[in-house]
Parts: C-alpha cells; structure tokens; sequence
C-alpha cells in the first residue's frame, strides 16, 4: 500500500504545472473545474499549499457574474479539441479577461471540497484562513447558479450541455440526441489519437456535442437565451446534489467563522427549497431512485446510472428511501462478479463496459458514494465500495475509469481512458487515510 500511495503522490506531482493541475498529461491538457477541486483533496492529505494554489487559480477564473467556466485554457495546446477559439468564451460581457475558458460549468464541488480541506488539515487555524480568503467567491458562484439556471424558481439548476455534467458522454443523452438532427461538422478529434476510439464517445456524438455549443455561442452564452433555445436543457440529480452538498459545506464553514448570519439564511433557504424539489421532482419512485429531468421536453429520462445515487452524499433522502436505493444499487450493481459501481445500469441494452461513461467505473463518483454510503449508516457497502475502488487501482494503476467486470481484470489491462489520471490518485490518498 505504501507503494502505492508514493505512486499517487508522484502522479499529482508530475501533473502539477506551477499553479493547477492537469487531470493528464496530452487528453486534458488544461485546468478543469471538477477535477480540480477533487485534485485538491488529494493534495490536502500531503501538500496543503499546492491544495490551496489549486482552488485559488480555479476562483481566479471566476467571471464577473458568478460563473467558474468548465476550462480554463491556460497555455496553448494542439492536443486539445476543441480548444478557445472553439469556445469562444469572450463572447460573454462578463467573462474573465485574464484567463481564456469555455462557456459552461461543471458540478461545483468547491464548497464541499473547502470542508474537505478543513477537515483533512492539520494545521485547522491556518486552513480557516485560506477558506475565508476564498469563501465570498464560492457563495458568489452558488448565488450565479440559483439567479441564472434556475427558469422555475425551483431551486433546482439547470445544465444545458452534457458537458456540464461531468458524465458527458452517458448513454442517459441518448434520448435528447433522439430529439436532435445537428450538421455534420469537419473537426479533427484529437482524443482519439490519445486513447483507443472505442473507449471514446463517437463522431455523431461530438456533432451533438458541436451543435448546443454553437446554439450557444450564437446568443453570447446568455443564460435566458439558453434556457429559452438550447435542446439541451436537463436538472442532473449528481449536478444538483453537489450544489445541496456545497451549500451545506457553505453553512458548516460560514458558522465557523462567524458573523455571516445574512448569507447562512440565504444558503439555508437555497438549500430548504433544493432539498424538497429534488425529493419531489427527481425521484423516481417506480424505480426507486434519482432520475434526471428533461426540462425542454419536460418529461422524466427514466434511467439508473450512477448519478443516481448521489443525493446520498448530499444526504437528501429519507431512510426508507435511503434504503430502497441501496437495495438497488446491490441488486442491479452489486453483484459479486462486479466491481461497484457501475456508472450505467449493468442490466440496462444501453450498458457498455469500456466507453466512458456508459457502464465503466469512475473513482469520482465511488468516492461520493463511499461517503454517502457511511454518512446514511451503510456501513458494509461503504466498505464494499471503498475497498472495489482500491482493488481495481492496485490491479491496473491510476486510470480514468475501469471495467466493471472482474472477469476483465485477470491481466492487469482493465483501465481505460487516460492513464496516470489525477483525480483517480488524488482520492485514492483520500480513501486510504
Ligand atoms: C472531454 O474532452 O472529453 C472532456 O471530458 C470535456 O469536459
């Protein structure tokens, strides 16, 4: 284990560049907002400065009305597309004029990985500083998300490229390309000259992907025109968990430091709306988990995927409820000749072992589960779970994801995607401490 936990460590080191890091080397060229806050917990556990650099670089990037982009492009870079001048993201008034990035988010992890920081430091008085240099900045992104993405006044946000989820590539979007016949575009991919193409979404796929952005672009990235235009339109139970995750975290942190009564309100009544409408709104209860709601044609995509299990990270739902979602998760995910989890339904037509994130096993998302599993007293699939992710580390190395099948596993070959995968190694740190 020793061995290991020095291989993690090396992988972070290597892809650190001065003041972020890359989640790998050639695929992922630059800084990415999700990967960077869980980059930052693995840091936390052996360099708490390069941990607080991250953060700070990632708010730097902050536009002026709240947003973190979901790329920052901070060096020029031929192995990426599609890069800035794809993105274009001074087209918005409010972009940052320092740093070029895309137009679009992703999950905002940050407030939960500041609490994260806090409770891996240990130096407590020193990281309660740092957070309340950066603390305004992460409620100024939360507020963004509440004003801007949120048409119904539901409290739930709204993404609108799959992009944005983090899961981009999950077969959950099949139904919305089935509403959507976008140009076929010339573009040279470049993912593809990285990792094997069967492990990568597909050219159909990346036109779709084309298309919402251009739509976007065409309206400068206003949000109302996005919301009124884009054919991508959705309210992700794992995107809107990590903002009830993050807002708590905001709670917790602001009540440490004290003498912010006004926003604590405003972050509970966020969180008090929130809470009910994704319990009401995304619950599926014939399948007895969180399902993702198409807003532009308003109905329900009834599929189970990972994303399904995360509002109990976020310990959103009830204990019956808590338990009938651990009850499918074992019987559909769970069985002893695989790996949990699964990021798409095993059981499912649409289910693929090795492409991205339609079946593989992401670290990630079994990181969040691991937690939210132990904070709702499931100890023995906590435990199941946290020690599957140590396995398939130790049997193939840091990778973006994983087969979830054991019989994959015998020769050591069972990682797909990139290797040396930053998040991957970071919260494998995180899990053994
Ligand atoms: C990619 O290029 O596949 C990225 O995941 C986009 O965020």
């Amino acid at each position: 284990m020793k061995d290991l936990q020095n291989n993690a460590i090396t992988v972070l080191n290597n892809n650190w560049k001065d003041k972020f890091s890359i989640p790998c080397a050639k695929l992922y060229p630059f800084q990415w907002f999700w990967d960077s806050g869980l980059i930052a917990i693995g840091f936390a556990h052996f360099d708490m400065p390069k941990a607080e650099k991250e953060i700070e670089t990632l708010l730097d990037a902050q536009w002026s009305n709240g947003f973190i982009p979901h790329i920052i492009f901070h060096t020029e870079s031929d192995s990426y597309f599609p890069g800035p001048d794809f993105h274009r993201s001074d087209l918005h008034p409010q972009s940052s004029e320092k740093y070029k990035s895309t137009g679009m988010t992703q999950p905002p992890v940050t407030g939960f990985v500041l609490q994260d920081l806090y409770r891996i430091s240990k130096n407590k008085k020193a990281t309660l500083s740092f957070i309340e240099s950066t603390i305004d900045k992460v409620y100024k992104n939360h507020e963004y998300f509440y004003n801007q993405r949120d048409p119904q006044n539901e409290g739930l946000v709204y993404i609108y490229h799959n992009w944005e989820s983090g899961t981009d590539n999950s077969p959950i979007w099949d139904d919305i390309w089935d509403t959507m016949n976008p140009p076929e575009y010339t573009f040279e991919r470049r993912d593809t000259t990285h990792v094997d193409a069967t492990q990568r979404p597909s050219k159909r796929e990346y036109d779709h992907y084309l298309h919402i952005i251009e739509i976007a672009k065409q309206n400068n990235y206003n949000d109302q025109k996005i919301a009124q235009l884009s054919p991508f339109l959705i309210q992700d139970p794992l995107f809107n968990a990590v903002l009830l995750k993050s807002n708590q975290s905001l709670i917790d942190l602001y009540g440490i430091i004290g003498n912010n009564e006004d926003k604590i309100e405003q972050l509970q009544k966020w969180q008090k709306k929130g809470t009910e409408s994704i319990n009401s709104k995304l619950y599926d209860s014939e399948l007895g988990v969180y399902v993702h709601y198409d807003l532009r044609n308003e109905k329900l995509l009834r599929h189970i995927s990972s994303s399904s299990f995360t509002p109990l990270f976020a310990n959103l739902p009830s204990k019956e409820r808590a338990k009938k979602m651990v009850d499918i998760m074992m019987a559909k995910f769970g069985d002893s000749d695989q790996y949990l989890c699964a990021s798409f339904d095993p059981t499912s037509d649409r289910f693929n072992p090795k492409k991205y994130w339609r079946g593989p096993v992401w670290v990630n998302l079994n990181w969040m589960l691991y937690y939210g599993l132990k904070q709702n007293g499931f100890d023995d699939v906590a435990k199941r779970i946290k020690e599957d992710t140590i396995e398939i580390i130790k049997n193939n190395g840091f990778y973006e994801y994983f087969d979830p099948r054991k019989e994959a596993h015998k020769d050591g070959k069972a990682g797909y995607g990139g290797h040396n995968f930053s998040w991957s190694a970071a919260l494998f740190l995180d899990l053994i401490n």
